[in-house]
């Protein structure tokens, strides 16, 4: 039984006493929450600090948003892998949409962001999903497949051994359209199916989230899909009331 995840991915948004505020409300709720959804937060790097202060003995887990590929060295405004293990770090989104599309990431430097986290001891949340022109194109399949592939064909199979997968179709982020619940499970087979091929054991045990617009009042349908292990979330979860209604959803 895969015990399922809800992550805040706060991207950059927060001033320091909004982001206090945030992770009060979040931390006051979370006796309410049940103990079989695993919550993390990730808030920018430099709220990290508060964050860790403010969620320690809490069951609620430290996630970055992004990390350098590299150990360490002349890398300026850069955050490595081990800086955010040492600091008490548990995951790390990698290969975010934003990250691909903004700052041009290849699949290749996802890969070794992976490499780099899970060296670390990090777990890496993978992020992989289709534009709207490749959907409608009919592509989707194609594209998330060739997104995995590049890990697998560089780490191997057992890169999927610790890290967690968020589907996101780019055309639902921040969007406020989200796949429809059938949409999702559907990628969401396809992606634990090309994963049993290599390894079955692999397939069963890794949690497949989806994220884009992922919001209080749907999440508990696309959470009852059996291939949906929960979910990465952006706006919502900027939103106390929402984002813990989106974890009780997932009990
Ligand atoms: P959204 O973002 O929930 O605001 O669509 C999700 C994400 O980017 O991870």
């Amino acid at each position: 039984m895969r015990r399922k995840l809800v992550v805040g991915n706060w991207k950059m948004h927060g001033t320091l006493a909004q982001s206090t505020a945030l992770l009060q409300e979040v931390v006051a709720a979370t006796t309410e929450l049940s103990e079989d959804v695993e919550i993390g937060i990730c808030p920018s790097y430099i709220h990290l600090g508060l964050a860790k202060e403010l969620l320690q003995n809490k069951p609620l887990l430290l996630g970055a948003q992004d990390l350098n590929s590299e150990p360490e060295g002349a890398q300026t405004g850069e955050v490595s892998a081990s800086m955010l293990a040492d600091f008490g770090v548990s995951y790390v989104i990698v290969g975010h949409s934003e990250r691909r599309e903004i700052f041009q990431e290849s699949d290749q430097l996802v890969v070794l962001k992976i490499a780099a986290a899970q060296a670390a001891g990090l777990t890496p949340i993978l992020c992989i999903g289709e534009s709207l022109e490749q959907r409608q194109q009919g592509l989707t399949e194609e594209i998330v497949i060739a997104q995995l592939n590049a890990v697998i064909d560089q780490v191997g199979i057992q890169a999927f051994d610790r890290a967690v997968i968020a589907y996101e179709p780019v055309w639902a982020i921040g969007t406020g359209q989200t796949a429809s619940p059938t949409q999702a499970q559907e990628v969401h087979w396809i992606l634990r199916d090309h994963l049993a091929a290599r390894d079955a054991a692999v397939a069963g045990a890794i949690r497949i989230i989806y994220g884009g617009s992922v919001k209080a009042d749907n999440a508990k349908d696309l959470f009852l899909q059996v291939d949906i292990d929960g979910g990465l979330v952006g706006g919502a979860s900027l939103k106390a009331e929402e984002f813990i209604s989106i974890c009780k959803s997932a009990d």
